[in-house]
């Protein structure tokens, strides 16, 4: 990995980590996810809303070490690919690009360090993750 890169992952580390200690990044990130798009909302009718972010904030972290180069992360987002495939929660590959926007917004909210810079910085961390999931399709 060059420097710059692990720059942009320190920043984007230190971002997510500003964002969990403000609190309510999720929180603001399912308000915004779910009004991109009327298909998004129903998907989680039955879904406890409050694991549900619990879960997503832990995966977004797995995503970044992902972008990193862990094996562990890499199984993880696997199992994660798997899960949103087609025969299971079927997301369609096309709603990861509203996914990354609502989280963009929310950090943008959330992290009081925000900077475009960093959000393209965030944009690249998570693009492994969200390659393998759409790939998984
Ligand atoms: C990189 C992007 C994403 C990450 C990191 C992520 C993460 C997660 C995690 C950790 C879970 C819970 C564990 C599981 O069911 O496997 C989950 C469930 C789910 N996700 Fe995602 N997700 C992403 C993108 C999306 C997108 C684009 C949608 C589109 C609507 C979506 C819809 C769902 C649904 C419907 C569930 C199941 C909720 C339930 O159990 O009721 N996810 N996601």
């Amino acid at each position: 990995m060059t420097h710059t890169k692990n720059a942009a992952f320190e920043a984007v580390l230190n971002s997510y980590h500003r964002c969990e200690t403000a609190g309510g990044l999720f929180d603001t990130f399912y308000d915004v996810f779910f009004a991109k798009s009327p298909e998004i909302p129903p998907k989680f009718v039955q879904t406890d809303m409050e694991r549900q972010k619990q879960d997503v904030m832990a995966s977004v972290l797995m995503a970044l070490r992902l972008a990193g180069g862990d094996a562990v992360a890499r199984k993880y987002v696997s199992e994660l690919a798997e899960s949103h495939s087609r025969g299971r929660h079927n997301i369609k590959p096309e709603l990861y690009a509203l996914w990354l926007d609502a989280l963009c917004e929310s950090i943008k909210q959330h992290d009081p360090q925000y900077t475009p810079e960093l959000e393209q910085q965030w944009r690249e961390a998570m693009r492994p993750a969200i390659e393998l999931m759409m790939a998984a399709y």
